[in-house]
Formats: C-alpha cells, sequence, structure tokens
C-alpha cells in the first residue's frame, strides 16, 4: 500500500528537503511524486539541463527507503519555451492565444511543444530509468485539465490531418458531417478549421469529431512519453493521472495505455452528499482496468484553494474518505501536496504538511492515517463483484451535450444520477462502456444513450437475450456515430428489443420555470409514484408490458415505463427522467427483478458498504452513530468482529469468509 504526495522541492531551499524526509517517514510515506512541475528547474533554457539538484533528492529520498514515482514535468513549459516558440501556445475560441504565467498553456498538437517536451522527458528517462529509487513513471499531469479544447493554428493543421486518416476523401467528411446543410461543403480538408468562433451553431459532427480529436491529440502526447521511457530501457509501471469522469479525455480509450490507473479526487468536505463522488471515481477507476488495482494519485488533507469557499476537512473524514479508495481496489493513497506551499496560487491548499506546522489536528491524522495503512496486509484485488453495470460513454457524452437539441441534457449528471441511486440502495456496481464484455452482470442501467453505434445495440441485444436486465433510458438510439439520424425513424437499434416506438422526445421546460410550455409529468402505476422531468416522451408499447403511465400533462395516459422480454432477459424503457426517489424505484423494481442484492440489507443511506474480493468495507459518512452486522476478522489486527458500531467517519475493514 503506497503512501504520499506530490513532493515538489524545488519551491524549497536544499536544507529543508532532509527535514521533509524525516517527516515523511514520520508519516508513514512510502511513495512521493517527484518533478511533475519542474521544467523550469531542470531545463532552465533550451540547451541546459540542471539535473544536479534531482540527483540529490533522489538520493535523499532513497536514503530514506522512500520509493519515486518520477514525473515527466511537461503539463507546464517555462516562459523560454513559450518566448522562443510562441506557436506552442494553445488558443481560445477566438484564436486568441493563451499565455505562460499559470500552467498547462501549451498546445498539445503543437510539433513545438511536443519537440521540446520530447527532448526533456528522453533527458529524464535516460538518467533515471534504472534508478532504484524509481518504481513508477508519472506522465504529465491532468492531461486536459483547464485548457478542455485548443483552437491554435496547431490544432488547425493537426485536425486537419487527423480528418484525413479519419475520412481518407473530403466527400466522406461532407457524408459524414451532412455539409450540404447551409452551405458547408468543404472542397478540401484545408478549407476545415476548428470550431472556433461563429455566428451561431457549428455543424454537430465537426463538434463531436473535434472533441475525438482533443482526446486523441492527449493521447499522442502519452504515448509520445511513454515510448520515450520505455525506450530508454524503463521497466517501471507508466501512469498519467485521471481526474474521475472528465469530459474532453476519453479514460474508457486510454485506460489499456497505462500500466496503472491512478486518480485525483477532490469532493467538497462541506458536501454531506460528497462522499458519493470519491464512490463513484473510485468504482470508475477499478471498472477501467477490471482486476488491477489503482491508485488514488492526489487528494487533499484538507481544504484547496479553488473553490469560491474552501471549507477544511472534518475530523474523521480524510480517513474516511481514502478507505472509500481503499475498499475500491486502490492499492495507495497519495495526496497534493506533501509540503504545503509558501507561494504561488496554491499556497492557500492544504497539504500532508500543513503550514501552520505538525502540532495540528492535519497532521495527526496524516500520520495516523500513514500507519493505518502500513499496518494493512497485502489486500486482494476486486474479483468482480459488481453484478450491476452502469454505462458510461465518452462519445455519447461529446454528441448529446451538443447544442440545438430538445433539451439540454448534463449527461454526467443524469449518470450521476443512477450511480447515487444505486450507492444509495448499496448495491456494488461497476461503470463501463456500451461495448463491454457484460457477461457477469445481472442488471445493466443504460441512461441516455443518445449516440448508440451498431455494436454497442449488438452488445445490448446479446445481454437481454442471455438473460440480463437492461434498463434503456429516454433520448436513447437517436443517433449513428457521426451524429446523424439514421433511416427510419427513432430507436432503429433497440426498437424490437425494448418493444416500444418514441415519436416524440417531449422537452419540458426546466424545472423551476415558469411560463407557456410549463408541463408537469408524473409517471404512476405499477407501484410507481415520481414526477419526471427534462423530457416525458411520446412512446408506443409495441409488445413491450406497460409497467407505469404518465398521468396529467401532454403524454397523459402513455407508457412512461415499460418491460420487454427478449430471449432470457428483459429490457426496459423509462421514457423520462426520474427525480431521486423515482430514480431509486426503479432501480429498486429492476434489482428485484434481476435479483440483486444490496451488499449488506439494512444499511441507512450514509453509511455504505463496499467488497473488494474478501474485504468487506463498512463506512458511516453520517452524523448518527450505527450499528452494522458484519461477521469477519478485522484487517488490522485479525480480532474477530461480530457487528461494529460506527461513529460518524468511523469504518470497519472485515475479511470474510474464513
Ligand atoms: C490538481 C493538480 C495539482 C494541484 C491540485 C490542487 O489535482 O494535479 O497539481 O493543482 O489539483 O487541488
Amino acid at each position: 500500500m503506497h503512501y504520499g504526495a506530490d513532493y515538489n522541492p524545488e519551491q524549497w531551499p536544499e536544507e529543508i528537503w532532509p527535514e521533509d524526509v524525516a517527516r515523511m517517514r514520520e508519516a508513514g510515506v512510502t511513495m512521493v511524486s517527484l518533478g511533475i512541475f519542474s521544467w523550469a528547474r531542470i531545463q532552465p533554457s533550451e540547451h541546459e539541463f540542471d539535473f544536479g539538484w534531482l540527483d540529490r533528492v533522489i538520493g535523499l529520498l532513497h536514503d530514506g527507503g522512500i520509493a519515486v514515482d518520477l514525473a515527466t514535468a511537461t503539463a507546464s513549459p517555462p516562459p523560454w519555451a513559450t518566448v522562443a516558440y510562441p506557436e506552442m501556445l494553445a488558443a481560445d475560441e477566438r484564436g486568441t492565444s493563451y499565455w505562460h504565467g499559470s500552467r498547462q498553456h501549451y498546445a498539445p498538437s503543437s510539433p513545438a511543444y511536443r519537440k521540446l517536451a520530447g527532448a526533456l522527458v528522453t533527458q529524464i528517462a535516460e538518467r533515471y530509468a534504472r534508478h532504484p529509487a524509481v518504481v513508477l513513471w508519472h506522465v504529465n499531469n491532468e492531461y486536459g485539465c483547464h485548457l478542455d479544447i485548443d483552437y491554435s493554428d496547431a490544432a488547425r493543421d493537426a485536425f486537419r490531418r487527423w480528418l484525413l486518416a479519419r475520412y481518407g476523401t473530403v466527400d466522406a467528411l461532407n457524408e459524414a458531417w451532412g455539409t450540404m446543410f447551409w452551405s458547408q461543403r468543404y472542397g478540401s480538408f484545408a478549407e476545415v478549421f476548428p470550431p472556433r468562433h461563429a455566428p451561431y451553431s457549428h455543424n454537430p459532427g465537426q463538434l463531436l469529431d473535434y472533441r475525438r480529436f482533443t482526446s486523441d491529440m492527449l493521447l499522442e502526447c502519452y504515448r509520445m512519453e511513454r515510448d520515450i521511457i520505455r525506450a530508454a530501457g524503463a521497466a517501471q509501471p507508466i501512469t498519467t493521472n485521471f481526474m474521475g469522469a472528465f469530459k474532453p479525455v476519453n479514460y474508457a480509450q486510454w485506460a489499456a495505455e497505462l500500466d496503472v490507473i491512478s486518480d485525483d479526487l477532490y469532493p467538497d468536505p462541506d458536501d454531506p452528499e460528497g462522499f458519493r463522488e470519491g464512490a463513484f471515481h473510485g468504482d470508475l477507476m477499478r471498472s477501467l482496468k477490471p482486476g488491477t488495482p489503482w491508485l488514488l494519485m492526489e487528494q487533499a488533507s484538507s481544504a484547496v484553494n479553488w473553490r469560491p469557499s474552501n471549507a477544511p476537512k472534518a475530523p474523521g473524514q480524510l480517513a474516511a474518505q481514502s478507505m472509500q479508495a481503499v475498499a475500491r481496489g486502490a492499492d495507495g493513497i497519495l495526496f497534493f501536496q506533501w509540503r504545503q506551499s509558501r507561494a504561488g496560487s496554491e499556497k492557500f491548499h492544504s497539504g500532508m504538511l500543513p503550514h501552520a506546522g505538525t502540532q495540528i489536528r492535519t497532521w495527526r491524522e496524516v500520520v495516523a492515517l500513514g500507519r493505518e495503512l502500513g499496518d494493512l496486509p497485502g489486500l486482494p484485488p476486486d474479483d468482480g463483484t459488481a453484478r450491476v453495470a452502469i454505462l458510461l460513454d465518452w462519445e455519447n457524452w461529446w454528441a448529446i451535450e451538443n447544442p440545438d437539441h430538445p433539451t439540454s441534457l448534463d449527461y454526467l449528471s443524469l449518470v450521476r444520477g443512477w450511480y447515487d441511486a444505486a450507492h444509495r440502495l448499496h448495491v456494488q456496481v461497476d461503470l463501463v462502456r456500451p461495448t463491454a464484455d457484460l457477461s457477469r452482470y445481472r442488471a445493466v442501467v443504460a441512461p441516455h444513450l443518445y449516440l448508440l453505434t451498431r455494436e454497442a445495440a449488438a452488445n445490448l441485444t446479446a445481454f437481454v437475450e442471455a438473460g440480463g436486465h437492461l434498463l434503456v433510458t429516454a433520448f436513447s438510439d437517436v443517433v449513428d456515430e457521426s451524429d446523424r439520424f439514421r433511416a427510419g425513424g427513432f430507436g432503429t437499434q433497440l426498437r424490437d428489443l425494448l418493444g416500444i416506438a418514441v415519436e416524440d422526445f417531449g422537452a419540458l421546460v426546466a424545472p423551476g420555470s415558469s411560463g407557456p410550455g410549463q408541463q408537469q409529468a408524473r409517471v404512476s402505476g405499477g407501484g410507481f409514484a415520481f414526477p419526471g422531468i427534462l423530457l416525458a416522451e411520446e412512446v408506443h408499447a409495441v409488445g413491450a408490458e406497460v409497467l407505469a403511465a404518465f398521468d396529467g400533462g401532454r403524454q397523459a395516459g402513455r407508457p412512461a415505463l415499460t418491460a420487454h422480454s427478449s430471449g432470457a432477459g428483459t429490457a426496459y424503457y423509462l421514457g423520462t427522467v426520474p427525480d431521486d426517489d423515482g430514480t431509486g424505484q426503479v432501480l429498486r423494481h429492476l434489482f428485484g427483478a434481476a435479483q440483486v442484492e444490496p451488499v449488506l440489507p439494512g444499511l441507512p443511506p450514509l453509511v455504505e458498504a463496499i467488497r473488494r474480493g474478501r474485504l468487506l468495507t463498512v463506512i458511516n459518512h453520517g452524523s448518527e452513530s450505527v450499528h452494522v452486522e458484519v461477521q469477519g476478522r478485522d484487517v488490522l489486527g485479525g480480532a474477530v468482529v461480530q457487528g461494529v458500531t460506527l461513529q460518524q467517519f468511523g469504518y470497519a475493514l472485515v475479511l470474510t469468509g474464513d
């Protein structure tokens, strides 16, 4: 179990470093991420490299028994680089350049950036590939962070090449984007630009491809660095830090390129439901590389600096949130950052070693957590506990959030609605892409698969026919991979499976607004009673059984929730977006039909129970003390457990099935 943090020794005089190492040992630190923002220190000018300081600090860490996750330092090019090569700066939608003075200001597709980054990584990798302290490589940092989309000239040129590789001919591109609309037809790839500032809506196929291109450019950067590290003879695993479900980067596609998945996680300590974000991150990270432990690469020991108001963590919250990750398969708990900065925009961000010193609660909790993690035995990876999958698809995310739709949908928050409801029911879920192997799941929830490929539809159909229970929700199966309608109306791929036809999407005005067009949608019947928001679709049952109907509003009396048997399984369709309670009602029905059990029965909503193989973790995030019936052996100390009483942020890690 790794324990540690980003370590930025270049921010401190060298005399402090031995004290750092001593304090790290006191805190139980086993590994630090070194050099993430050290480019300017390692390479003070284009033809000058200074590794003496890095040699010394790695040596000190190694002598202190602390391993190094060595970063490639490429996330923040120094000012000399962008002064010499201004073409490597990213640009906004109007083509206006970003400037240095912050971080992540580079254009990922810029040849100048890649050349400089490549040269830097070559030097670092060749120097440290065989250093015994280095146990992991940390490529760049949070790819895509701060700069969702780059519209620079470098991106323009790369986009044209990317389109040529994807479409081969400009005719194929015109066909895919439907450019006969609004006289957008291209005569050559050289006429295509990034979707820069325009008077009105951009072509949706272009917007979707620009998202794909953006993720691909960052992936090219990652691959370039990884390949340089490998070519230098490094045998250590290689990672880059993800950020939960992050729209610009298709992590489901990237996962295969990383040896180890790592995640950065910053739930708001003030949000009583914030722990569900930690749960969601952890379940996603585990699902990205099944059966492989992952790392919580960054979290805060207490407050961050970047919200309008930055609450400190409450007593005990740090350990409880760390155990959420361990419970979900993390084999490392690390922080941003080791020593709180004295200068710079993150000086108010907490560190493991606080600016206020070691006589404060944060330090005591950091030390206690390090001790506890250090005492943990080797834990089994998850062996495939979840019997439920929720589908999360980046390409669908990009397409469904294109403009000019019946209503604006926030895909991630809708997926989170289903995830959070399952979490409240204490059912363990994986988060997987629609083309994943679904054979071990009993129930699959497919929220709003607006963009549905033939391959995904075939996968979902096979899942149901083999006996699975599938729930598809409104505004699904609408377009193909180019964001075009398919011939033959809506629902062309899943119509037979679902036994329904969708005639209209029935947009509702946003909740809380008033005025003309205000429509209410309520779902009732069959034991269901909840409001529907955003959409109340006009659905016709064509073979499906109607479980609940709309009562009131313009779809009054029409199907809202349907079920249709196909092969050995059942496919459900919900033609609206339920509120939280309604989401729970629908899931309870689905899980009942699919015979899915909670991890533990009868837990209150603010208590969670997670399985990682034989390890059962129970955490109380609520303020009321709870007693939980759980039997086994305490992982820490081996005592027999016959039920546990947990105060707020209390947890138990129990080995079951002896
Ligand atoms: C991100 C970055 C870190 C730091 C933290 C602050 O996770 O990777 O460098 O800026 O945010 O929360």
